[in-house]
């Protein structure tokens, strides 16, 4: 029986993680496996952010964000010094963003919701009824020119008047996030029915809650993110049940969340290693939803017990999510987002690394880059498209085979109209997920990131991810295709992956 079990994890972890990947991301290019064509119903779209196009930042009785806050008080830890307070200025000109789509020919747009344009104060009395006008006109005219809308209803602007209350490191945010998420559901479910709960929680609760390098810029590694994941898992749950218990029947929409995760290579071949950091990378988060026993993964709360342990404390800092939780949150989505941009590969650093505590302390491994990977503008993001085919496949046979839409995929650069670094990097991770398709993986869509160059955060406006670049330097914001707008719509035309020299 025992020697069984033993075979049978075995052999999953050699088709997860198996050897023919010990040498990747060779000149940033994938070759094809199976068929060349997507299936007839995959759709093909871009992602935005409101923070990062929208501007407009104190317009028409929008409330105060804490990007909003952080970038006007904190302008030096901005690479540029800059803020979204106009940025593409998408709020007036989303007409130009529709002509772009349009002419892009995409099946749907992905973009989110500023919480505080139609709820200043994030409650939800404090209803903004030029905020709703605003996102109605956006998805009355994507449905009238057939794009479907992808909404996020969090993409990191929290209210200023909710992080007073502590924000994510406070469990009020369930309920608070759930209020807010059900005016959603009253006032744009009739029409949207695609909903993503939370962008990248990893992106919210470390730099957020752990290691202070965005807002709300709470220092608390190793305790402030794991309390962060857990209130944020909550939230989710919680909203995915008001859904299917109450709009459900009346709207039949699908809702999920977003996570992002790269994959992991070991240059000595080392599988469970390998195994162990995965859990540690989107395990920690999908785990709940998706595993069919639910909670965080087993490894994760016993190691990190045993560490707090360690420290003296009499609680660990991260503990199981109890059963009425675990049942509220297991199975709670209908899809699973998927954000990937890049790999790397693991190593047992000689002598412990990152502060005591700290979830880099807890993980254990050191993610390093290949030399010899193409880099992008941004310093973490190398081109590892065999990453996003493998991270594919691990989904499908760590959780039964879910349904995937991978909701953002790009590349950085300095903003160029020739791209080509870009339109290689898209060639190659298109072909990645068209290869993991035809092995059986459970995917539907793909929004690039992003449709124009946009404010990125604690970079300002230095990195450019757009397919559009946007001219800061006029009011009026024109949008300009790139070369990977041209071989991104020669894409969505042939549902297929065409050659480069193609554009
Ligand atoms: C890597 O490990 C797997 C599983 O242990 C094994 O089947 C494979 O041959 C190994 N590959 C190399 C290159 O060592
Ligand atoms: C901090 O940000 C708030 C909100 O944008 C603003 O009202 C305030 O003037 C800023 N304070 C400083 C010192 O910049
Ligand atoms: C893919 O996901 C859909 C939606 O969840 C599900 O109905 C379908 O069975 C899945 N397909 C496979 C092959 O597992």
């Amino acid at each position: 029986m025992w020697s069984l079990i033993i075979i049978t994890l075995s052999l999953a972890t050699i088709e997860q993680f198996g050897s023919e990947a010990l040498v990747v991301g060779t000149n940033c290019t994938l070759a094809p496996k199976g068929n060349p064509k997507f299936p007839k119903d995959f759709s093909f779209g871009v992602s935005t952010s409101a923070y990062q196009i929208e501007g407009a930042w104190n317009a028409d009785g929008k409330g105060l964000s804490i990007w909003d806050e952080y970038t006007h008080n904190h302008s030096e830890r901005i690479t540029d010094g800059s803020n979204g307070d106009d940025a593409a200025k998408s709020y007036y000109n989303f007409d130009l963003d529709l002509k772009a789509l349009k002419d892009l020919k995409v099946n749907h747009y992905r973009f989110s919701i500023a919480w505080t344009r139609i709820f200043p104060s994030g409650e939800t009395v404090s209803r903004n009824q030029k905020g709703i006008d605003y996102y109605n006109k956006v998805i009355d005219k994507l449905l009238a020119n057939g794009i479907e809308p992808m909404v996020t209803m969090y993409h990191w602007d929290l209210p200023v008047e909710i992080q007073k209350f502590g924000g994510f490191a406070n469990s009020l945010i369930i309920q608070q996030f759930l209020q807010y998420a059900e005016e959603l559901f009253k006032l744009f479910g009739d029409r949207v029915k695609t909903w993503i709960t939370f962008n990248e929680p990893n992106m919210i609760c470390k730099p957020g809650y752990g290691i202070a390098s965005s807002p709300p810029l709470v220092k608390a590694p190793g305790v402030g993110d794991y309390m962060c994941f857990t209130n944020l898992l909550k939230a989710h749950g919680a909203t995915y049940r008001l859904y299917r218990s109450k709009y459900f029947e009346k709207q039949r929409g699908k809702v999920g969340i977003t996570l992002d995760t790269g994959f992991v290579f070991s240059k000595l071949n080392k599988t469970d290693d390998l195994a162990r950091a995965m859990q540690y990378k989107l395990g920690m988060l999908a785990h709940p939803i998706y595993s069919k026993s639910g909670d965080f993964p087993s490894i994760m709360l016993s190691e990190i017990k045993k560490n707090s342990q360690v420290e003296g404390r009499k609680q660990p800092r991260l503990s199981s999510l109890g059963g009425y939780w675990t049942d509220i949150i297991r199975g709670s989505a209908d899809f699973l987002g998927i954000n990937y941009y890049t790999s790397r590969y693991i190593e047992r650093p000689a002598k412990a690394i990152g502060e005591n505590p700290s979830m880099e302390r807890d993980y254990g491994f050191e993610d390093i880059f290949d030399p010899n990977w193409q880099r992008a503008k941004s310093n973490w993001l190398y081109c590892v498209p065999e990453g996003l085919e493998r991270l594919l496949k691990y989904i499908r046979d760590e959780f039964n085979n879910v349904e995937v839409k991978i909701t953002e995929n790009g590349w950085s650069d300095g903003g160029e109209l020739n791209d080509d670094n870009s339109v290689r990097y898209y060639k190659s991770h298109v072909q990645a997920v068209l290869n993991a398709i035809n092995d059986g993986c459970n995917v539907s869509s793909y929004s690039a990131w992003s449709l124009i160059d946009n404010f990125e955060w604690n970079k300002g406006y230095t990195e450019k991810f757009g397919l559009y670049s946007v001219n800061m330097k006029s009011p009026k914001r024109e949008r300009t295709p790139k070369k990977s707008a041209i071989y991104y719509k020669k894409i969505i035309k042939s549902r297929s992956v065409p050659n480069e020299d193609e554009v």
